[in-house]
């Protein structure tokens, strides 16, 4: 599919450019750098975007949809970069809400930010950051063991062009539905078919607290349903993390 596409060498971040040219710019407009000086991660964390190592794109969307719906968006984006993966033979599995996995270490990380109010959402950014060719040696000392490339996974030079397209052909077809308010049924049956937590113990981390509970679900709102002493609760993204 024909999408404008802004292409940087160099950027602070994709979703930083993304929210300034969101107002004007068309929805399914992408902005993709080689290189991003303050990669953002979520609950404040940074990415880490070395030149040429990486995709490092964004996308701007303008759904017709509920602002309490949005936040399942995130499966849209992390269903589409497991089906790329799959299609070049790479079987990875989807940490709710954001990260892929593979051979358990992460490979990908989404960060969806959404701006609106409850009548209208103006605009959503899906910002998608995957590790393809970064070295053993690049990876900063406080993540090894638990991030990886798919260069050190697969042994060799991925060409990331050819991957984010297929991240983004996928995106848009399984988008489309949701784009005008429909539901997501098919792509959350995909993040669950392939969530590496479901059915395991996990912690739930939010601030200071911690809360060990067992995954059971996600559902029709893509919110985790956690199963917490003889008390089920649906937990959405926001401020929270998951670890086993
Ligand atoms: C996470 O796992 O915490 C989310 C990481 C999201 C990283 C991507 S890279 C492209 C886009 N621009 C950013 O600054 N962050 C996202």
């Amino acid at each position: 599919m024909k999408r404008k596409t802004y292409h940087y060498t160099t950027i602070d971040s994709t979703n930083i450019k993304a929210k300034q040219l969101a107002p004007t710019e068309e929805e399914g407009t992408v902005i993709i750098a080689e290189e991003q000086r303050m990669g953002k991660g979520r609950l404040g964390r940074s990415w880490l975007s070395k030149n040429g190592k990486g995709i490092y794109m964004s996308i701007i969307l303008k759904p017709k949809a509920d602002i309490m719906k949005v936040p399942s968006i995130t499966s849209i984006g992390a269903a589409s970069v497991y089906l790329a993966l799959r299609e070049m033979g790479v079987e990875s599995k989807i940490k709710w809400p954001n990260d892929i996995l593979v051979g358990n270490k992460k490979i990908c990380g989404i960060l969806t930010e959404i701006s609106g109010d409850t009548n209208k959402v103006n605009y959503v950014i899906m910002g998608i950051g995957v590790n393809v060719n970064l070295e053993e040696y690049e990876i900063p000392e406080e993540l090894k063991g638990m991030v990886t490339s798919l260069k050190i996974y697969l042994g060799r030079t991925i060409d990331k062009g050819n991957l984010s397209e297929l991240i983004l052909d996928n995106f848009d077809r399984l988008y489309a539905p949701f784009k005008d308010g429909g539901n997501i049924s098919h792509v959350l049956h995909i993040c669950k078919e392939n969530s590496s937590l479901l059915g395991k113990d996990i912690k739930v981390i939010s601030g200071n607290e911690i809360r060990v509970g067992k995954a059971l679900d996600i559902n029709e709102s893509g919110e985790l349903v956690v199963e917490f002493g003889d008390c089920l609760e649906a937990i959405n993204s926001g401020e929270v993390s998951i670890r086993l």
